[in-house]
């Protein structure tokens, strides 16, 4: 059942590729021009209506909708919130018809999401679910549902499903420029080139498990954690921070690069092991001067940048090349390593990766 693996988190690591192709397909215009979302079915005109979206969400499917933030307000020029769907349903979220709300789920019956979509159509908005399982309560409740096409996903850490919920942010962000004219023709296709190039990079950085696995293990037993980015790369570093915690047992945090000197550089020192991400070339030297700071403190920095950014190399301990994608694509790439050391760093620790403690695949209850 579990292919060969030893794990289901391993296979379903394994099993992005293959899950990210499934979610694409039939999306993609075959000359890259446009996304097609069948499923929508939302005229230019209710597209026009929508004045706000929310994404709300739960643990690594929230972290999907901080992406979609990013993804939707830079192709569509919307105004995007997002909030853990536990805090949107009791807080009196301001919202009306004219508000889209998005839950993503990848179970489709996690409690607190489903009962965050009951409260955003109460409250009179329209509601578009994003869910891997057909005919879930969320998927049934919804006015639209985008499905992610990832297939079973077994391991109480997420993978495939955050990756292939990453994917379903840019084709909505997409669908909505294009209904909306927000985007040129040629800024569409870069978009969508750059979509159609995921599974195979994904693969391509797969191929470097090997690398991975090995420097690991240095550092499989320290017990702090930090994950640093800027932009999208600080999206990605709160997921490869839950994903550490969740199945290592290590204290992990995830830090918007900028924010160090505002707190948290007081607790860098020896022996704390700093995860930077640095594929944003908009912020890459600022990105850098913060790796140099956590260096400067005798923290071991384990960097991730595109292939090309070879100078990155003199200021940490340990680069991991990713290869290059436009800058809102690079989230699926980056967690993909993220995903590979948190899992083993637990297999190093002797944790039980598929089942860690305390923790349920679907939480139906509060
Ligand atoms: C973490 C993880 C959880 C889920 C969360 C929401 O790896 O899997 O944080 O993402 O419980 O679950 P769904 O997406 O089923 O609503």
């Amino acid at each position: 059942e579990k292919g060969g693996y030893p794990h289901f988190m391993l296979k379903e690591i394994h099993e992005q590729p293959k899950a990210l192709r499934d979610t694409l397909s039939g999306r993609l215009a075959t000359d890259n021009s446009r996304v097609l979302l069948e499923e929508l079915q939302m005229t230019p005109e209710e597209v026009k209506q929508i004045k706000k979206i929310f994404i709300t969400a739960c643990g690594t499917a929230y972290h999907a909708g901080i992406v979609g933030k990013y993804v939707i307000e830079d192709l569509a020029r919307i105004p995007v919130e997002v909030d853990i769907a536990s805090e949107f349903r009791y807080r009196n979220p301001i919202i009306d018809q004219d508000t889209l709300v998005v839950v993503i789920s990848q179970s489709g019956e996690t409690a607190d999401t489903l009962a965050a979509l009951r409260e955003a159509k109460n409250r009179g908005a329209r509601v578009l679910a994003v869910t891997n399982v057909v005919g879930s309560s969320v998927a049934r409740e919804a006015n639209w549902v985008i499905y992610t096409w990832a297939g079973p996903e077994i391991a109480v850490a997420s993978t495939k499903a955050y990756t292939t919920q990453l994917v379903v942010m840019y084709l909505l962000g997409l669908y909505l420029a294009q209904q909306r004219g927000t985007l040129t023709q040629e800024q569409i296709r870069e978009v969508v080139t750059a979509l159609r190039e995921l599974p195979a990079q994904v693969e391509a950085i797969l191929g470097r498990e090997e690398e991975i696995k090995g420097f690991v293990q240095k550092y499989a037993h320290c017990e702090d954690v930090f994950f640093l980015g800027r932009s999208i790369d600080y999206a990605v570093a709160m997921e490869g921070s839950l994903k550490l915690k969740e199945i290592s047992y290590i204290h992990a945090e995830a830090y918007a690069a900028g924010e160090l000197k505002h707190g948290t550089l007081a607790l860098i020192v020896e022996g704390i092991l700093v995860l930077a991400l640095a594929t944003q070339m908009d912020v890459f030297d600022k990105m850098v001067s913060n790796i140099k700071e956590v260096k400067a403190r005798d923290a071991s920095v384990v960097g991730i940048t595109f292939e090309g950014e070879e100078e990155l190399a003199k200021s940490v301990d340990e680069v991991i090349y990713i290869p290059r994608t436009h800058k809102l694509t690079s989230a699926v790439l980056t967690v993909v390593p993220l995903q590979l050391i948190a899992y083993y760093v637990a297999v190093a620790r002797g944790c039980d990766v598929d089942k860690p403690r305390n923790l349920a695949k679907s939480v139906t209850v509060e």
